[in-house]
């Protein structure tokens, strides 16, 4: 993990309010792997704390080695970051975090994304493309204007199911009760989430309910300052322990049961 001046080959929207930027690397950057993150400064003087996203595609080309990050423009810092050109260079560090690992008996996968949670769940299927990984996705937008990526997740997995909060496009569900609806003819060895928090909240609830202990693992989305583990801005709260994990350096995976949501 270090900072590097990215260079812009390409910023624009793809969906309505999300833009997706790929960056070139200067240097060769081991360890870009799935649910990891890029925390990465925004193109302009006024806001110095970079934002933190997920690394949503890495790519190796001759010598030219690239990250496609995707964001949704929430606030000034990601308005800045949208305004940014196609060869301006950003000071970014990176690889950030944990990220996802799939065992090699986990052959069976579920993934469950909604909203910008669906960027980590496409960096997952894009690095196990071809390793024999069974994959049903469950992908919920707000409506159709905010669908994106949805030909990646058709044509990587077994079977996708995309849905939205209104019925504009797919079924009108969400993925969770997307996925739990499917649960037992799917029966998957691990299930990998990322979402809003109230999503992630609905998946543990869900899976006690039925009593299904297959493990799951959740990207985490907590506000962040250093983004490396000293400031402990991103703190959460273990479960049943009088302890606390840093999202950005212990996570930003957990395994849905280790941490309170
Ligand atoms: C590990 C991780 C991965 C993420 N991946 C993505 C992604 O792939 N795509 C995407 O669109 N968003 C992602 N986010 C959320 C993204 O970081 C925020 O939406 C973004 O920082 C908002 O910045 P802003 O200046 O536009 O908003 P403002 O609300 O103006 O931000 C003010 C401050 O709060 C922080 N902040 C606000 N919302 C969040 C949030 N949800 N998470 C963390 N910090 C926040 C900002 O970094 C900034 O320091 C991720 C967050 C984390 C922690
Ligand atoms: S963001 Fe500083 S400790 Fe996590």
């Amino acid at each position: 993990m270090r900072e590097q001046k990215v260079k812009i080959l390409e910023n624009g929207p793809i969906a309505a309010g999300i833009y997706k930027m790929r960056f070139a690397l200067p240097e060769k950057t081991d360890g870009l792997f799935c649910g990891k993150f890029v925390n990465i400064s925004v193109g302009d003087g006024a806001h110095l704390l970079r934002r933190p996203i997920a690394i949503c595609e890495r790519c190796e080309e001759n010598d030219l080695q690239t990250v496609t990050i995707c964001y949704q423009l929430k606030g000034a810092g990601t308005q800045a970051m949208s305004r940014a050109k196609v060869g301006d260079e950003l000071a970014c560090v990176l690889p950030l975090g944990n990220g996802f690992r799939l065992e090699e008996g986990q052959r069976r996968v579920a993934l469950i994304g909604g909203g910008v949670g669906i960027f980590p769940m496409v960096s997952v299927l894009k690095e196990y493309a071809g390793t024999g990984k069974d994959f049903n996705s469950y992908i919920g937008f707000r409506n159709r204007d905010a669908v994106c990526m949805a030909d990646v997740f058709s044509s990587l997995s077994a079977r996708a199911e995309i849905v939205t909060d209104d019925g504009s496009f797919g079924k009108k569900n969400n993925a969770v009760a997307a996925f739990l609806a499917e649960y037992e003819s799917v029966k998957p060895d691990v299930i990998l989430a990322c979402g809003p928090t109230p999503m992630l909240r609905a998946l543990k609830a869900g899976l006690k309910e039925r009593g299904i202990a297959v493990p799951c693992y959740v990207s985490l989305e907590e506000r962040m300052g250093c983004g490396i583990g000293a400031c402990l801005v991103c703190v959460c709260k273990k479960s049943g322990k009088e302890e606390n994990a840093r999202v950005c350096k212990d996570g930003p995976v957990f395994e849905i049961n280790e941490v309170e949501i």
